[in-house]
């Protein structure tokens, strides 16, 4: 079972949320906004809340982030959590992290 944070509740972290409920390989166990309205999402759904990406990859029970931000803050978002994975698989550890749909800053980000 891999524990991760989903970093964005609008649309689709809320049917992402949803679709992840009782999946057997991959458990939300903190959800990430900017929004302090999405607290009741997360609270809905038992999942822990913060405002801010660094509450996900500063906490030792989170292995994976799934962004649901808006695209053009996935290229930064991804950078930080690859940097705290390279610092956690030095300590023996890990973050995985998805996919980043804007061409050029994908590029950059690799
Ligand atoms: N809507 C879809 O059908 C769909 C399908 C697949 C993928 N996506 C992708 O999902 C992502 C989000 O799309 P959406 O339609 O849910 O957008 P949305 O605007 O409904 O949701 C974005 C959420 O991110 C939050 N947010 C903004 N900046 C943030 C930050 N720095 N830290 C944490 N949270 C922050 C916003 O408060 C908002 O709740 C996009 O990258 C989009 O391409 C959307």
């Amino acid at each position: 079972m891999v524990n991760a944070a989903i970093v964005g509740l609008g649309w689709w972290g809320r049917t992402i949320l949803k679709l992840l409920h009782g999946n057997a390989k991959l458990r939300i166990v903190k959800a990430i906004d900017v929004n302090p309205d999405s607290a009741a999402i997360a609270r809905e759904h038992g999942v822990a809340f913060a405002g801010e990406l660094d509450a996900a990859l500063g906490d030792p029970a989170v292995q994976a982030v799934i962004l649901c931000t808006p695209h053009t803050l996935h290229s930064q978002q991804i950078v930080r959590a690859v940097a705290v994975a390279r610092r956690r698989r030095a300590r023996g550890g890990g973050v995985q992290r998805q996919s980043c749909r804007a061409g050029g800053r994908a590029r950059a980000t690799i």
